[in-house]
């Protein structure tokens, strides 16, 4: 087989809403969150040769152990596949901004990497094998707008939201997601105060953006108070609902319309934060691109994945 090449996008998410309730025996957090893939995204040009012997290389990125090698490795390693596979990435999305880029990068190896090297891996498994890499990434494999159980990696698709236009800030500082939950402390939500997941259930079925909520904000706020001034900010400038994504350090906010948006973009001092402004992105957009991405080389069995149990 020759050397075969596609260049993929991965896009960011946010979390329109995320809870956070115990802690869990295995030291993760049982979480309630609702993910949305938005336009925003990295791009990977990946060229990969069969080969006896496995080869990684990576370009685009300063950071040795990064989740596109691994990713790599695991779906090597869990089909018993060899070959060199190298990587160019052009990085947009901001890292330790709670935009899920490092795991879109890893959840786009694991859709694009066995359709070039001519495999077929049923959805259950590659849903494991994102599930090792971290907590967000089985969500990039499936897009659109999901709601998230258990740590995150259990999901259910909704309904989708509309194409809301996004403006998404990204203050030149990053949020450890580990420091973020252990400074929630005791501010969890638990289950038995059912209360306190209704407002996600409200949103869950009516969609409302004033139903919008993020547990960690009151923690990391504290950490970072000018976090919740640039979300006021978005606010005061015509979004009716500005909140943090994941643990941040990102915000987004919620437009009406894109003249809004354009309106506020210049209200934000670019010296102090990445101002990208983008749009929800829905589930049938986002596998058309990765269907168009992969389309010279895929076949019938291979996208998109399957369950090995389905028709
Ligand atoms: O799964 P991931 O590698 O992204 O998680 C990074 C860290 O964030 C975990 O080691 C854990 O400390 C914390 N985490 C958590 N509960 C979750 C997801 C992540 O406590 N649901």
């Amino acid at each position: 087989m020759p050397q075969r090449s596609a260049r993929v996008r991965a896009h960011a998410k946010v979390n329109l809403s995320l809870k956070v309730l115990h802690k869990r025996p295995d030291g993760y957090h049982e979480i309630r969150t609702v993910f949305q893939t938005i336009g925003l995204h990295d791009i990977l040009d990946i060229e990969f040769q069969p080969s006896k012997k496995t080869e990684v290389s990576i370009e685009g990125m300063d950071i040795p152990d990064n989740l596109i090698g691994q990713a790599a490795l695991l779906f090597f390693d869990e089909t018993q596949t060899t070959g060199k596979v190298r990587f160019r990435v052009e990085k947009k999305i901001p890292m330790g901004g709670g935009l899920g880029g490092g795991s879109s990068d890893a959840a786009a190896v694991l859709l694009a990497l066995p359709v070039l090297a001519g495999r077929t891996v049923p959805l259950p498994d590659l849903m494991r094998m994102a599930g090792e890499l971290g907590s967000d990434v089985p969500f990039f494999l499936v897009g659109g707008t999901v709601l998230g159980l258990g740590r995150g990696e259990e999901l259910y698709p909704l309904p989708e939201a509309p194409a809301w236009p996004l403006l998404v800030l990204a203050p030149r500082l990053q949020v450890s997601t580990p420091e973020a939950y252990r400074a929630l402390g005791r501010e969890l939500t638990s289950l038995a105060d059912v209360s306190k997941l209704n407002v996600l259930q409200s949103f869950v079925w009516g969609g409302r953006l004033s139903d919008l909520e993020n547990d960690f904000e009151a923690a990391v706020f504290g950490i970072h108070p000018e976090l919740d001034v640039w979300r006021q900010r978005l606010v005061e400038l015509g979004a009716p609902a500005a909140r943090l994504s994941g643990s941040g350090a990102a915000l987004f906010g919620v437009f009406p319309d894109r003249a809004v948006l354009e309106r506020a973009l210049p209200r934000f001092p670019s010296e102090q934060l990445q101002v990208l402004p983008t749009q929800v992105m829905n589930r049938a957009r986002y596998r058309a691109g990765w269907l168009r991405s992969l389309s010279e080389h895929v076949n019938g069995s291979q996208w998109p994945p399957q369950s090995r149990y389905g028709k």
